[in-house]
C-alpha cells in the first residue's frame, strides 16, 4: 500500500521561489505515488501573528492558489485548512495535558525564534505550545512520512515523543512518523542573502512577469564586477544560481565562460535568465489567474479536503478517547 504523507505550511506571507523549489516541487513528486494530505496551518500562523490577523484569510487563499498553480492536484491529494478540522484543536488540548513544559522550553526552534523575533511579544502559551499543535496535526493522520525542512526536525522529534508518551500512558494508538527531508536548492534573494520574506528580497509566485523582470534587473551580482569591462566570477554571483536552476546547460556554460572573460554584461546575462524563468513560470501564472478569478473553485477544493481529512481525524479521535477512557 502507498505510504501516507502529511505536511503543512503556515499562511504567514506570500510564497516565494525558495518555497516553490523546496517544498512544493517535493510535494508534487510525492503525490503521484502516495496518499498525501496537505494543509494550510492557519492556527499556527496565529502563534506569532496573533496581534495582526488582517491578512490571514488573504494569505490562506493565496497559499492555496500557489499550491494548485504549482500542480498540487486536489484529485489525488487531500488539500484542506487546519481550522476547518476542529479535531486538530481537540487533540492539541489533550496533548497539552500530558506534555511536560520543559520539553517545550528546550526546543531549539523555540529558543532561536524567540531571540530572533524581538518586535513581537512571544511570551504566549500558544507560541510555546506550537509543537504540541503540530504533533496533533501530524498524529491525527498517522502518516508514515512528513516532508519538512531541516528547521522542523526538533518539532518532529517532539511529535514522536508525545506519541510515545501517549502510547505508554494509555494504549498504543500512534505510530512514529519519519521525516522526509526536503532538499532546497540554493536560492538567494535579490540582495544576495538567503531568500526570505523577512529580508524583503523574494521573488514571489504571485509576482507578475514585469515584476520578476524588474526584480532581476536590480539583483546584486558578483560584487567585484563593477564596470562592464570587469571580469566576473559566476560562482560568486546569485544570478548565476538561477542560471544553474533554470537555464539549459548550453546557456549556462556559455554564460559561465562569457562572464569570466567579460564577453557578456550583467544586463544581458540577467535578461537571459529572466527569459527562461518567464517561460518556466508562464503556465503557473495562467493557472494562478484562473483560480484567482474563481474563488468558488478553491472553496470546493477545501470543502472536499475537509471531508476527507475529517473522516481520518475522527477515526483517530475515537481511538484516542477510548484509550483515555473519556
Ligand atoms: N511548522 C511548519 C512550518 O513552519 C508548518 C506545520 C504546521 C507543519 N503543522 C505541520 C509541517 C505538520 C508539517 C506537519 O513549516
Ligand atoms: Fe553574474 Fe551574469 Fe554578471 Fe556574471 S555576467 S556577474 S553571472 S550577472
Amino acid at each position: 500500500m502507498a505510504s501516507r504523507i502529511l505536511s503543512g505550511m503556515q499562511p504567514s506571507g506570500l510564497m516565494h521561489l525558495g518555497n516553490l523549489l523546496g517544498a512544493l516541487e517535493n510535494w508534487k513528486t510525492l503525490q503521484t505515488e502516495h496518499d498525501c494530505f496537505f494543509f494550510v496551518a492557519d492556527w499556527h500562523a496565529l502563534s506569532s501573528n496573533y496581534a495582526d490577523t488582517s491578512r490571514l484569510k488573504e494569505f490562506t487563499q493565496e497559499l492555496l492558489i500557489d499550491w494548485l498553480a504549482a500542480g498540487i492536484d486536489p484529485n489525488t491529494s487531500t488539500i484542506f485548512i487546519q481550522s476547518h478540522v476542529p479535531e486538530h484543536a481537540i487533540l492539541h488540548l489533550l496533548f497539552s495535558m500530558i506534555i511536560p513544559i520543559p520539553w517545550l522550553e528546550r526546543n531549539p526552534t523555540y529558543k532561536e525564534k524567540k531571540e530572533e523575533i524581538t518586535e513581537k511579544d512571544l511570551s504566549t502559551y500558544g507560541f510555546l505550545g506550537y509543537p504540541v499543535l503540530q504533533a496533533a496535526d501530524i498524529l491525527l493522520y498517522k502518516p508514515d512520512l512528513v516532508p519538512v525542512g531541516k528547521d522542523q526536525l526538533p518539532h518532529l522529534e517532539l511529535t514522536r515523543e508525545i506519541g510515545r508518551r501517549f502510547n505508554s500512558l494509555y494504549t498504543p494508538v500512534f505510530p512514529e512518523p519519519k521525516e522526509y527531508l526536503t532538499r532546497f536548492p540554493k536560492v538567494l534573494g535579490i540582495d544576495g542573502r538567503k531568500m526570505s520574506k523577512s529580508y524583503h528580497n523574494t521573488i514571489n509566485l504571485s509576482d507578475t512577469e514585469p515584476t520578476v523582470r524588474q526584480k532581476l534587473k536590480t539583483m546584486v551580482t558578483d560584487p567585484a564586477r563593477v564596470r562592464r569591462t570587469d571580469k566576473g566570477n559566476p560562482e560568486l554571483c546569485p544570478v548565476f544560481d538561477f542560471h544553474k536552476i533554470f537555464s539549459p546547460d548550453a546557456t549556462r556554460n556559455q554564460v559561465d565562460t562569457d562572464c569570466r572573460t567579460a564577453a557578456i554584461g550583467c544586463i544581458d546575462c540577467k535578461r537571459q535568465v529572466a527569459d527562461v524563468m518567464v517561460e518556466r513560470f508562464s503556465p503557473m501564472w495562467e493557472t494562478r489567474e484562473k483560480f484567482s478569478a474563481n474563488p468558488k473553485q478553491i472553496q470546493e477544493v477545501v470543502e472536499e479536503g475537509r471531508k476527507r481529512a475529517s473522516t481520518v481525524a475522527n477515526e483517530t479521535m475515537k481511538e484516542v478517547k477510548e484509550a483515555m477512557k473519556i
